[in-house]
């Protein structure tokens, strides 16, 4: 699905696809740059991370594993709650072991914070982060980010994994949601 499939329901396109997949590479060669030598585990945050983790995992020239969480911070509308449980963790030990959380958006920074101090206290050689993308206007908590794709601005977009009410993640562009969609 591409924006001209849904351009009745977008406002504007901020990214195509090939955009999204040109930063994707940049990202993946500073990983494997930083990481040379060492076996980096990828944890991704369900459900909207699939499509940056499939993507980064691909452009990367080292080994590269990958697990799982998922969490709820946000109902079936736009803001978050701020409330974040886990509801499947990973099925993997992080002692010792180099992580990287990947996620397709920080937001409010509320799930990255959580998160990042639960995966901290199990005793990882190193934690960073990678998103696709940030709203720096939209922070109510700082997170250390190493890696980040784009910042946006602070307003509704979908697309490349970002949903609203669980449509439009298979969007390969991302834009902004308009407003008669969720008004
Ligand atoms: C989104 C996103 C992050 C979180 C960011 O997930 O994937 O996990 O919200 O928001 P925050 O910075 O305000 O905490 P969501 O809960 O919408 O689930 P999803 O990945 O399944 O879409």
């Amino acid at each position: 699905m591409d924006a001209a499939d849904v351009s009745g329901d977008l406002e504007k396109v901020l990214f195509t696809n090939d955009e999204i997949q040109a930063r994707v590479a940049e990202i993946a060669a500073q990983i494997d740059a930083d990481y040379e030598g060492r076996d980096v585990l990828m944890v991704g945050v369900l459900n909207g991370a699939v499509m940056v983790m499939s993507d980064l995992q691909r452009a990367m020239r080292s080994h590269v594993e990958m697990d799982w969480m998922a969490v709820s911070s946000y109902g079936a509308g736009t803001q978050s709650s701020g409330v974040v449980r886990i509801l499947k963790d990973l099925n993997v030990d992080l002692d010792g072991r180099h992580v990287i959380v990947v996620e397709d958006i920080i937001d409010t920074g509320l799930t990255l914070s959580y998160l990042m101090s639960n995966l901290a206290s199990r005793n990882p050689a190193s934690l960073e982060i990678m998103t696709m993308f940030r709203k720096p206007d939209a922070a109510q908590m700082e997170v250390p980010v190493k890696y980040v794709g784009f910042e946006i601005p602070n307003e509704f977009v979908v697309g490349y994994g970002l949903d609203f009410a669980g449509r439009y993640r298979n969007l390969r562009d991302v834009g902004t949601l308009a407003k008669h969609v969720y008004s």
